[in-house]
């Protein structure tokens, strides 16, 4: 494990990972089994976010009590797969900023092109998680952290469900400074780009569609 890579082993992610990756498992399964990843993988993600005291009153009395420093978090989803991963972190931070960054593949030249863009504001001043639950080439999470940089983030976490290792080294090699947090790393990616063993399609699998 680098400061550039974080594999979340818990138990109960590694667990759940594996019925996502099982071929019978169901649409509605799927999404809730993300939903459900997502948030262990937000609990990890969020785990140094800096605090600072505040006055409050309990029904007993003043006391000083540490509540989350600065910015609100902005959660930026790759769309569309990136979407199953945000209501999870939604979950636990309600109060994030939210953006949205649609890519698709140019046929001829197999490049990322930009489609919609829109991003919370002061991304400068806020921890940036970027979403997206396959991190495959890496040619479309870099041109989404190329966006989310162009805005001002300059503190930006990568969070997906799978990566490869080509997709590892094109993310560290374009944003070394751009820390990756993920459930697992698979062998290798396919002729056709899909991660092996991996689980198909993730957005497909998500919403059902072929
Ligand atoms: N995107 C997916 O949904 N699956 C892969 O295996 C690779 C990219």
């Amino acid at each position: 494990m680098s400061d550039h890579l974080t594999v979340v082993k818990h138990p109960l992610v590694q667990h759940k990972l594996t019925l996502m990756r099982r071929r019978e498992t169901s649409t509605s399964e799927f999404r809730q089994l993300l939903r459900e990843i997502s948030q262990l993988l937000a609990y990890e993600i969020t785990s140094e976010l800096p605090l600072t005291n505040r006055t409050i009153e309990t029904p007993l009395t003043e006391m000083e009590a540490p509540v989350l420093a600065g910015k609100k978090l902005a959660l930026v989803s790759i769309l569309r797969a990136g979407n199953g991963l945000l209501d999870g972190v939604l979950d636990l931070v309600p109060s994030a900023r939210v953006g949205f960054v649609g890519l698709y593949r140019d046929e001829e030249t197999l490049q990322p092109v930009q489609y919609y863009c829109k991003l919370p504001d002061a991304l400068r001043d806020r921890l940036v998680i970027a979403v997206d639950p396959m991190l495959a080439t890496g040619n479309s999470s870099v041109a989404a952290v190329d966006l989310i940089k162009d805005a001002g983030a300059k503190n930006i976490r990568f969070m997906c469900l799978l990566a490869a290792p080509e997709g590892i080294a094109r993310m560290k090699e374009a944003h070394p400074d751009v820390q990756i947090v993920t459930a697992a790393v698979d062998e290798k990616l396919s002729d056709v780009g899909y991660i092996v063993p991996g689980l198909g399609d993730a957005g497909d699998r998500m919403f059902g569609t072929k």
